[in-house]
């Protein structure tokens, strides 16, 4: 990984019908680490990231929500960039797929491939899904119907389309890959793709007709009713952020070091991605590295769950840099991983604390009283030779944990130095040093103690930017290149200096911080009191006038029959009479909180101006109302008995 010296980083650009969760923060946060480490080392680095903001999947959430669709996206992506910022992650462009420079580039994109013969117009007939935004073969859906991916049903499409000749471009990528076996890591991931490309290879549909949210043809191609797929759309933008089509300004850094992406997207990535870029004659990225899930109780994250785990409230609860190390140190990269906060207490107070901050607070301790806080690095290798090489050499390795983006197993090494550290104040217990007179001894343990945790602070920066530098602060430095190069290149030892006293920098954690959102676990005490609720502009929440409220039509309504939705275990299929000639059905994920039983002959209050959703292939023609907190979910419902239809205001 380390043979250019430029070095390229990006994020995948993440949608904007939602906020961020934990599941963004940790692409973002490897990627951060990974390009702090490239600037640490001295490579020009640029690292992207940014917001996705086209496609039938924005469109649609932007009218749930009742809101023009650019105005919705500029709000989404504003919280991912307000978050970013927030973290201080160190990205050098933000791009947004509705920035005029990244269309015009991927239209650029368009007419070349138009040109080279590799785009031609056909019918596209098949499954489509809105949510994973991809294209399905009948063969590979579920039941004949839902997706693949996420189990949602796909619509039906049968529409005017151009097509990518991705079917002449499956050897190519074979070969590919049999000569770069490290294009793709984790290395486990290469074979599911190469299996996939084995499987043969389809053309693909890459523009729309049915929406118009989304990039335009170039002009030149003279089809204004079609619209680029999404995809094809959002993964340009990894070049058009160097100014691809619009000014070239950075290119130099292409092509990418290491492109970070889940699991989930990874057939968009290494298969469609690589053979766009055959099609421009751009070479390919080095390293398109795919991370696994993190999950809740097992489960996938996602807002109608309820379990959603919000990045901010975890990191402002627990620290940032904590948090940061516990994502990265806690699955192996590429595997899944389950969010707990005991896990992450447990790091804390564990890895960090005992065996990082308590090593620093024992060499001020030791220091201070046995030497005014001078702390010298002579006699070194005189008195502890060994335990100073096994340090010099776990060092040296660590670099090959990270060209693999294996962070986890990083981490794990970095730790022996510590432990190397711990265990030596234990075998010569300075305390008795002194006692026999043998002060130069002490002096020289101390000075060990502060080398290594001066080595482990500077390999640890990457990963706990803010923290590392107090350690270094301590020790009377500061962590740049300069340094990196100095005490892990050169291997010189620190100068003779005098300890900063800082006050411990983990401090011990013994409960919960964070009231835990999710039935399957009881919910804690939060340690933290409750905050009083701003006002909702305080928050954030846009203020609408009374003419916007009323464009909602809600009803009074009347469970007159329903039935459960077969293989579901949320669904509930329900017809609610709300006075109109036939009563309306209504799908509602209410069966984990409501039977039958309790709600047939009951009233509700009913949505009744939304536009019919399919859910598991069931029509649905309204929404109920409830409210949902950590205990569970409960339906509103009028005080008094009111006649169907009634309206509410
Ligand atoms: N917009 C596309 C990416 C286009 S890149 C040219 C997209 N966006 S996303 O917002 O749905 O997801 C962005 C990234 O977040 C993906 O890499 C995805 O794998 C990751 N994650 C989303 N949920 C996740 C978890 N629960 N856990 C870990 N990462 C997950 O896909």
């Amino acid at each position: 990984m380390m043979t250019h010296q430029k070095a390229y980083i990006t994020t995948p650009i993440y949608y904007v019908n939602d906020v961020a969760h934990i599941g963004h923060a940790y692409t973002t946060i490897i990627a951060d680490t990974l390009a702090r480490y490239f600037r640490m080392v001295g490579r020009d680095t640029y690292f992207l990231t940014g917001t996705d903001e086209h496609g039938q999947k924005i469109e649609q959430s932007a009218q749930l929500k009742g809101k023009e669709t650019k105005a919705y996206a500029d709000e989404i992506s504003a919280t991912f960039r307000e978050l970013w910022d927030d973290f201080g992650i160190s990205y050098d462009k933000f791009i947004r797929t509705t920035d005029e420079e990244h269309k015009q580039g991927v239209q650029k994109a368009f007419n070349i491939m138009f040109a080279n013969g590799d785009i031609y117009k056909d019918t596209y007939k098949g499954h489509y899904c809105i949510s994973c935004e991809a294209f399905f073969p009948k063969t590979q859906l579920v039941d004949d119907e839902f997706c693949p991916e996420c189990g949602k049903a796909t619509t039906v499409v049968e529409e005017e389309s151009y097509f990518f000749r991705l079917s002449k471009y499956g050897q190519r990528l074979l070969d590919y890959y049999d000569q770069h076996p490290d294009a793709i890591l984790p290395k486990s991931k290469r074979n599911e793709v190469i299996r996939f490309i084995e499987g043969g290879l389809s053309d693909l549909s890459i523009t729309r007709t049915s929406f118009d949210w989304g990039v335009k043809l170039p002009q030149e191609i003279n089809d204004p009713k079609h619209v680029m797929y999404v995809w094809l759309d959002a993964l340009m933008n990894y070049v058009t952020a160097l100014g691809y089509g619009s000014d070239e300004a950075h290119m130099e850094y292409w092509p990418a070091t290491v492109q970070l992406i889940g699991k989930d997207i990874l057939r968009f990535h290494a298969i469609y991605w690589p053979a766009f870029l055959m099609s421009l004659e751009l070479p390919l990225p080095k390293h398109i590295a795919a991370h696994g899930w993190w999950t809740r109780n097992g489960e996938k994250m996602s807002k109608s769950k309820g379990n959603v785990i919000k990045p901010k409230e975890v990191a402002d609860a627990y620290g940032l840099d904590n948090f940061r190390y516990f994502m990265l140190r806690e699955v192996p990269f590429g595997g899944d991983g389950d969010f707990s906060q005991k896990a992450l207490i447990d790091r804390i107070n564990s890895d960090l604390g005992n065996d990082l901050g308590n090593l620093l607070n024992r060499l001020i301790g030791m220091s201070g009283k046995y030497f005014e806080g001078n702390v010298s690095s002579h006699n070194v290798e005189t008195f502890y030779a060994q335990e100073f090489h096994e340090v010099k050499a776990n060092i040296a390795s660590l670099e090959s944990y990270l060209s693999d983006i294996m962070l986890h197993r990083y981490l794990e090494e970095l730790w022996r130095p510590l432990s190397i550290a711990n265990r030596a104040i234990d075998k010569y217990q300075p305390w008795n040093l002194m006692k026999e007179g043998k002060e130069e001894e002490a002096m020289a343990l101390n000075g060990l103690i502060a080398n290594i945790l001066t080595q482990v602070a500077i390999m640890l920066y990457p990963i706990m930017p803010q923290i590392t530098q107090k350690i270094a602060f301590a020790l009377g430095f500061e962590i740049n290149n300069a340094s990196w190069q100095k005490y892990i290149v050169e291997g010189r030892l620190l100068n003779d200096f005098i300890i900063e006293k800082i006050p411990p920098l983990f401090p011990r954690i013994e409960e919960q911080l964070l009231s835990d959102p999710t039935p399957q676990e009881p919910q804690k005490e939060s340690k933290k009191e409750a905050k009083p609720k701003e006002n909702a502009q305080a928050q954030g929440i846009a203020l609408i006038g009374i003419d916007q409220f009323f464009q909602t039509s809600l009803k009074i309504g009347t469970v007159v029959s329903g039935e459960e939705v077969p293989k579901s275990n949320k669904l509930l299929l329900l017809q609610v009479d709300i006075g109109e000639a036939i009563p309306r059905q209504i799908v509602a994920g209410i069966k984990e909180w409501y039977s039958l039983e309790e709600l047939i002959g009951t009233q509700v209050c009913v949505v009744a101006n939304l536009k019919p959703a399919k859910l598991m292939g069931l029509k649905s023609e309204g929404m109920l109302l409830a409210a949902k907190d950590g205990e569970g979910l409960c339906m509103i419902r009028p005080e008094k008995p009111k006649a169907v239809g009634t309206s509410i205001s």
